[in-house]
């Protein structure tokens, strides 16, 4: 899992190094799928219930599974990079939403606020805790923020398979769910949207977007449960923003 991990997060930051305005998300999407090679592993999502991208690539409005297609990154853009990396029969899984050069503070406000509860989450990844304690902390930092948790997609245990219980909602509804042991590794994945929390998939059967066309984010980490602190197995140390601009 580690090493599953750790290639699927290197892949992430030559991504985000790589984009471009300019660029399709095919272009994005075929970087990654050499990149991926290059180390080794072999996506975990292409082929996937017939899924026909090597990653994910969900831009402003679109929410999560964006498939790669023609549509070009703008100076501007918000873009959600999901990429999930089978390697040695383990699979890592973690996303974030980067800018594409800079954007409008309201779209930084929404991927900080999405980055900050993906954290809040993580650190609730403790033993004896319950999933519950994780989609609790997420959503209370999102709605804190004034912004929406997605509902009908969810975090997930990882491992030999992509999606394995338990399911990690980033929502609480008041159900009983399981406590968390270590040795556990999940996939803690807040969707947030600007605006309303509903969302659509588009008629490629996958892209999910926001159902009044708002902004989303995405960011996703696959977590080790230990006896103590919890593990980040796609920890990657990312530029500050001061730094990337
Ligand atoms: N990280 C996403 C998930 O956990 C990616 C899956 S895309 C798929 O669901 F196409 F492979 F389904
Ligand atoms: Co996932």
């Amino acid at each position: 899992m580690r090493k599953a991990c750790q290639v699927a997060s290197l892949v992430l930051q030559e991504i985000i190094d790589y984009l471009k305005p300019g660029q399709t998300t095919r272009d994005v999407d075929e970087f990654a799928a050499r990149r991926i090679l290059q180390h080794g592993g072999r996506s975990a999502f292409l082929g996937y219930k017939k899924y026909p991208s090597n990653t994910c690539i969900s831009v402003n409005e679109q929410v999560v599974h964006g498939v790669a297609g023609g549509r070009r990154l703008m100076f501007g853009d918000i873009v959600s990079l999901d990429v999930g990396v089978s390697y040695g029969g383990f699979i890592g899984d973690l996303a974030r939403t980067v800018s594409v050069g800079g954007c409008a503070v309201e779209a930084q406000r929404l991927m900080d606020a999405t980055e900050q509860a993906l954290y809040m989450g993580v650190a609730q990844a403790m033993p004896g805790n319950r999933v519950s304690d994780i989609s609790r902390a997420v959503q209370q930092c999102v709605e804190g923020h004034g912004f929406n948790v997605v509902r009908e997609f969810v975090g997930h245990g990882v491992g030999r398979s992509m999606h394995e219980d338990p399911q990690v909602p980033n929502f609480v509804d008041g159900k009983s769910s399981p406590k968390l042991r270590p040795g556990m590794t999940i996939a803690i994945e807040p969707m947030v949207n600007a605006g309303v929390a509903a969302v659509k998939v588009l008629n490629d059967g996958w892209t999910v977007v926001t159902e009044d066309g708002s902004l989303s984010s995405h960011f996703e980490h696959t977590v080790l449960v230990t006896d103590g602190e919890p593990e980040i197995l796609t920890w990657h140390e990312q530029p500050t923003s001061a730094l990337r601009a």
